[in-house]
């Protein structure tokens, strides 16, 4: 039976202590839920509920915005997104590093690294409403958050992509990336670091960025470089978000190679000078390696690769790229091009620049998971609670506040989402409940499929989507357009 007073509600959680996603401290609070909303707060001795949650000794959070995610494909052929949910994820940002799924009108198959998502069967959304459509009519668990790829636009418009584009191709792309902000993407991404992009100059990217501008859209982009010549990388960053007049997000900041280890330091001073003039923000995953497509200009700078997905030698995802190598007698060189198409895990990074990253205020968390690798990456189900257990609980790099902030709050700004990423009355019931003793990450690298311990129910636009370690089956998860036209230079 339903009643409708004030003084009833479809769900109540009491005895966590809440964690409302703005920074500020847990207070012990009651959790009312009506529909799709947050009811009340507060101490609710006195409120009926259809279910009522016993969450003593947990944490009651908004539910976890991934900010950087491949998840485009997932999103319809796994509506139930457990890899994320299973996190506590309510929300991800797809399209990013320059790859989305669409817009894509090109006629071939997509070339490295867009195929991580799949090849052209995938790659059938001409338009981004085509996309958009699709994802109504089958919704996942998780909202959506979409960006327009830059490289997605150039294949499909671009005969040969290691040239600039011509002024005719830009035309072209400006047409798709105006369709796809119609349709409510949020902004573009770029991925000037691979192939598809790495011909592209500035000046095409500021023109794009622009037009993104105009709609209060934001930038996000895989940088040029992220190793020698990462200082300058940024500075292309900072020059197009001043030219266009663009919020900018650094995607994945990290510094890679030996020979760099330290240099976070000088690329996080470089960030926090610039955001006195204008809108820029960056995301991290909690691991020291990287993760994409098997490319012989990544693997020089790495200590060791490990395959991740081959398409001509299924059996040697999981493998290191040197024993592979080894067993063949051949060339690094020769193995790369016998394993490829193929995708790889890049150890490259030091743990100490890791750490200063992400104890920067503001920095906020990304997964960057591959879902369709073999053997994925682990940070494509670990991520959050590897930073709840393992940088909060254990190391102490920053208060359990600061984590959620940056997980819900902070993100919700940058994407200008209203009544996201927080829990107050009247905002979208995505909650995520969690035991902060126990909540840690299992994947691992031999063995990344592996669900995290202590997350124990969450819920999107009020609906339960994770429960007793399994997904629900339920997909009320939306696509969430930019509510907020974010403050540019
Ligand atoms: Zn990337
Ligand atoms: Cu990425």
């Amino acid at each position: 039976m339903r009643e409708n007073g004030p003084e009833h509600c479809d769900v109540l959680i009491t005895g966590a202590a809440l964690v409302d996603g703005t920074g500020g401290p847990a207070i012990k609070a009651d959790v009312a839920i009506r529909g799709d909303q947050i009811l009340a707060l507060g101490d609710l001795t006195g409120i009926t509920a259809d279910e009522t949650i016993d969450a003593s000794g947990c944490v009651v959070a908004p539910g976890f915005i991934d900010v950087h995610t491949h998840d485009d494909r997932l999103m319809l052929e796994n509506p139930q997104m457990t890899p994320k949910v299973s996190q506590g994820v309510t929300t991800v940002v797809d399209g990013n590093c320059g790859d989305s799924l669409a817009p894509y009108s090109g006629k071939n198959d997509p070339p490295p690294p867009m195929n991580l998502l799949g090849n052209r069967d995938w790659f059938r959304f001409a338009q981004a409403r085509d996309y958009t459509q699709a994802l109504e009519e089958t919704p996942a668990a998780t909202n959506g958050i979409l960006l327009c790829g830059h490289s997605s636009l150039r294949a499909s418009v671009m005969d040969d992509l290691d040239r600039p584009a011509t002024p005719a191709e830009i035309d072209r792309m400006i047409v798709m990336l105006e369709e796809a902000l119609d349709a409510g993407y949020v902004g573009l991404s770029t991925g000037l670091a691979y192939p598809t992009a790495i011909a592209a100059p500035t000046e095409e990217v500021i023109k794009l960025a622009r037009v993104t501008a105009e709609r209060g859209g934001i930038h996000t982009t895989h940088m040029r470089d992220e190793e020698d010549h990462v200082h300058e990388a940024i500075d292309e960053t900072i020059r197009i978000g001043h030219a266009a007049g663009c919020a900018s997000l650094i995607s994945h900041f990290k510094v890679c190679g030996q020979q760099n280890y330290g240099r976070s330091r000088e690329t996080l001073d470089i960030v926090r000078k610039a955001q006195e003039g204008m809108t820029l923000d960056v995301d991290v995953y909690p691991y020291t390696a990287s993760s994409t497509v098997l490319l012989k200009s990544f693997v020089e700078r790495a200590e060791r690769v490990q395959i991740t997905w081959c398409t001509p030698h299924p059996e040697m995802a999981g493998r290191d790229l040197q024993k592979i190598a080894a067993e063949w007698a051949v060339s690094t060189d020769e193995a790369i091009d016998r394993l490829n198409p193929a995708g790889a895990i890049y150890f490259q990074m030091d743990e100490a620049d890791l750490q200063r990253i992400l104890a920067t205020p503001g920095t906020m968390i990304g997964s960057d998971g591959l879902p369709h690798d073999e053997i994925p990456h682990p940070r494509l189900w670990g991520t959050f609670p590897r930073v709840l257990g393992r940088y909060v609980r254990e190391l102490g790099v920053f208060s359990l506040e600061q984590a959620i902030h940056r997980m819900t709050g902070i993100p919700a700004r940058v994407f200008g989402l209203e009544n996201r990423g927080v829990l107050k009355p009247g905002a979208h019931a995505d909650v995520v409940i969690f035991d902060p003793d126990t909540v840690t990450d299992t994947a691992t690298f031999d063995d990344p499929i592996q669900p995290a311990t202590g997350i124990a129910r969450v819920m999107s636009n009020g609906q339960w989507i994770w429960r007793d370690g399994q997904a629900t089956g339920a997909t009320p998860g939306r696509q969430l357009k930019r509510q907020a036209a974010q403050q540019a230079a």
